[in-house]
């Protein structure tokens, strides 16, 4: 039989319209600045949708698009005068090299992406603060598609600062209750771990990771892999998988609009509290 999918895109849908509903009682609109160094392909799409996801939010996102000569100075000057004027700020990645430091500038309440130490470092010690948008928004499909972790053996594949990382921390945290297993590229045996999971979620970049041989009947897979190929995006797990787990998230229409609707909900957030 094959997997159930689990509509992200659906999910996202109904946050939005939360959140449109919260912006339509303030006094002023939300403020996101988006920076864009450079003409990365995949950036430029993704901005895209994050643009689009405010639009339907009532969310005022402004795109400053500079070049790839920008020096750290200018992007750190940059940050500065936003951090004063914005509720949000988000510096897509990939940066040129060289400028990553510039990303600690963004004063940690108007960090909507949560990656600045300060956030991550609330995020260890379990206390409240911004959250990475697509580990939370993994944690928000699960809840929202009747998949609750609590006591559930969830493994994760991949050990990112943006994915893997954050999202063991959310997973194990008091209240949440998973028990948590992070696998990654240096994992012996890595099957036996995948083959013990009840939620297995794969953050990787390269399609093909996880096969359907790998994964336990009736697991929930959650595939945060976008890998552009020439028969189009994929994931991370290969298609044999449909017919063994019991539910696996679609990509694209899966974790991608989640990780927007976790931003727009930062952004929301960050705004109600200014
Ligand atoms: N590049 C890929 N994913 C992300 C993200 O969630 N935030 C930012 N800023 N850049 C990214």
């Amino acid at each position: 039989m094959s997997a159930r999918l689990i509509d992200g895109k659906k999910i996202a849908e109904e946050i939005e319209n939360e959140l449109k509903a919260k912006v339509s009682k303030m006094d002023t609109p939300p403020k996101l600045s988006v920076i864009q160094v450079g003409d990365d392909p995949a950036s430029t799409s993704y901005i895209k949708a994050k643009s689009n996801a405010a639009k339907r939010v009532g969310i005022e996102l402004t795109h400053h698009h500079l070049s790839t000569d920008t020096t750290e100075s200018d992007l750190c000057s940059l940050i500065g005068r936003l951090n004063s004027s914005v509720d949000g700020i988000i510096v897509q990645l990939p940066l040129p090299k060289g400028l990553e430091s510039a990303l600690n500038e963004i004063e940690p309440e108007n960090d909507v992406d949560g990656f600045h130490p300060v956030n991550l470092g609330r995020l260890v010690q379990g206390k409240s603060g911004m959250k990475p948008c697509t580990p939370a928004g993994i944690v928000e499909l699960l809840y929202r598609s009747g998949n609750d972790p609590k006591e559930k053996k969830v493994v994760i594949v991949g050990r990112s600062t943006i994915v893997g990382k954050p999202l063991s921390l959310i997973l194990s945290q008091k209240g949440v209750d998973a028990t948590v297993t992070l696998c990654h590229s240096r994992t012996p045996n890595i099957q036996s771990f995948c083959k013990e999971a009840d939620i297995l979620v794969v953050a990787v970049g390269s399609p093909d990771t996880i096969t359907g041989a790998m994964v336990k009947p009736g697991v929930i897979v959650i595939d945060v892999g976008v890998n552009r190929t020439d028969s189009g995006l994929v994931g991370d797990v290969s298609s044999d998988v449909k017919e063994i787990a019991g539910q696996l998230t679609p990509v694209p229409g899966g974790v991608g609009p989640m990780t927007v609707a976790m931003l727009m909900s930062n952004t929301v957030d960050s705004a109600s509290k200014n």
